[in-house]
């Protein structure tokens, strides 16, 4: 069995280049999961692979059942776990096309089921955080990146934010001020949750666009799309690479 999961995000309903073996409906305690886990190779190594808003992209971030997803990936067999992340960009180092592997998290979502530690059984555990993602996975990650000469930017604190809505310019100026370089909608509760289940998570972030208020006009569909497509197949190709350490 693989020990390798992605998560796939906006832009990444499907891996391109994955060979699929077979999808399984994993039943868990906190309810189903975005979709059917898939088993399948990349690069002729298995990996696991979850669509995190659906095989339909239907589900917002605010409505992810994140807990169902990372236990199902570790029931399945996973011990490290690959978040993508469509990301807004804040400071200079973060623009569009960008790839990026982030550090730190400051989580402004709410309302989210964020952790395992619900009530509804026994005992606490008050787990660490300090460095919220797994940093042998964050070396494997760039260690691809360099293997497939993809340019990448190695650290940075990523803000997760409520969603669906995008930011107002005054609290992507918050977000800045709190030390956030790039801005997304998933990031947390992922990161925690994989964190308390002890699975070795870290995120794979790609810019489709700059954040509210750090470029002139709005921000555009059309114009994330464009990005989306920019990165997909150079993020492809660091996992394709990934999938075979
Ligand atoms: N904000 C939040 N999430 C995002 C953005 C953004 O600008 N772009 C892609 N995901």
């Amino acid at each position: 069995m693989s020990s390798l999961a992605i998560i796939g995000g906006s832009g990444f309903s499907k891996l391109s280049a994955l060979v699929v073996q077979d999808a399984y409906s994993v039943e868990t305690p906190y309810g189903a999961t975005s979709a059917p886990v898939t088993r399948g190779t990349l690069n002729g190594h298995e990996i696991f692979f979850l669509p995190r808003h659906g095989a339909g992209h239907h589900l917002p971030p605010h409505l992810i059942n994140y807990r169902a997803n990372l236990w199902a990936l570790r029931k399945c067999g996973a011990k490290r776990v690959v978040g993508l992340a469509a990301a807004g960009g804040i400071t200079p180092r973060f623009a569009p096309a960008v790839l990026a592997i982030p550090d730190q998290i400051i989580d402004y979502t709410h309302g989210r089921e964020h952790t395992l530690y619900d009530g509804t059984s026994d005992g606490v555990e008050h787990v660490d955080v300090t460095s919220p993602y797994c940093e042998e996975l964050r070396g494997a990650l760039l260690d691809a990146c360099t293997r497939t000469k993809q340019p990448v930017v190695s650290g940075g604190t990523y803000g997760a934010t409520q969603g669906p809505r995008l930011e107002t310019a005054a609290e992507i100026q918050r977000c800045e001020r709190d030390g956030c370089d790039l801005v997304g909608m998933t990031g947390m509760p992922e990161a925690s949750l994989a964190r308390e289940l002890g699975l070795c998570y870290a995120s794979f972030a790609f810019v489709v666009n700059w954040a509210a208020g750090k470029t002139d006009g709005i921000i555009t569909m059309q114009n994330i799309e464009d990005n989306v497509a920019v990165c997909a197949e150079r993020v492809m190709a660091v996992l394709t690479e990934l999938a075979t350490c």
